[in-house]
């Protein structure tokens, strides 16, 4: 059932020929059709009429990002199943624990794969002055090692049914490097500056965008991609 705004969306978009509208193009069609549902999430999870609904962004088909009451951050997903969003706010409880900036705290919908998380503290990159992050590089590297540290400490061969967290809840995977024997580990797979949330110096508080987590087979697998992504971000 929850599928059919996606599948209008993306047919309605079909239609559209420039690329950015078609892109929106879904997520406020999505935004209408869901819009009851997202309310009855907001009330739910919250306790809170939903008084504003913003469409933020729709980047793949199968997943679209609201922000309700200017607040909380409200994702609906296309193919993924109830339990294995629960899965997921239960593996995020694990990670809570053990990071030290802050984490979306998610709350999952009773039935449909929908999640809410409340604004986490912080500046996005995209509004900082970008010589300051070039001459603050070496710190914020500190820190982005020392985050990937503190998600490594899980051992996820303790995960319950680990099977289940193996793909992430996007059902896209990201190419890992081969490592033959490694340690497996929890990575969060979309380490892109865009996702680190700053404070005025430049300290990383809070890190979102957790839906691409899965479990690595190379330890190095985050810290390549945060490198990597951080270089073409400077370079832009
Ligand atoms: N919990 C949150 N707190 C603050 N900002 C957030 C939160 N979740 C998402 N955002 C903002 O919305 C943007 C898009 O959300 P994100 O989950 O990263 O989706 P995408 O996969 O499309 O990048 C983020 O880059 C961030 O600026
Ligand atoms: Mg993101």
């Amino acid at each position: 059932m929850h599928k059919i705004p996606f599948i209008i969306g993306n047919f309605i978009a079909c239609l559209i020929p420039w690329t950015k509208p078609r892109r929106n193009c879904r997520g406020y069609v999505n935004r209408i059709l869901f819009y009851p549902w997202i309310a009855r999430f907001v009330r739910r999870a919250y306790g809170e009429r939903m008084k504003t609904l913003r469409f933020v962004r729709q980047r793949t088909l199968h997943r679209v990002v609201f922000i309700a009451n200017d607040k909380y951050y409200v994702k609906v997903f296309r193919n993924v199943t109830h339990e294995r969003i629960c899965d997921f706010v239960e593996l995020m409880g694990m990670v809570e624990r053990v990071i030290s900036v802050e984490v979306p705290h998610f709350i999952a919908d009773k039935s449909l794969p929908i999640i809410g998380c409340a604004k986490n503290p912080g500046t996005d990159v995209h509004a900082i002055d970008k010589k300051l992050i070039i001459k603050n590089q070496d710190k914020i590297k500190k820190q982005v090692q020392k985050i990937i540290a503190e998600l490594q400490s899980i051992d996820v061969e303790g995960i319950p049914n680990n099977d289940r967290f193996i793909n992430n809840i996007q059902g896209r995977h990201k190419p890992e490097i081969e490592c033959v024997g490694c340690r497996r580990v929890l990575g969060h797979f979309d380490m892109n500056p865009s996702n680190f949330l700053f404070d005025e110096n430049l300290n990383i508080v809070s890190l979102v965008d957790w839906d691409s987590m899965q479990i690595a087979n190379n330890p190095d697998t985050d810290w390549t991609y945060f490198v990597k992504r951080l270089e073409i971000f400077l370079s832009r």
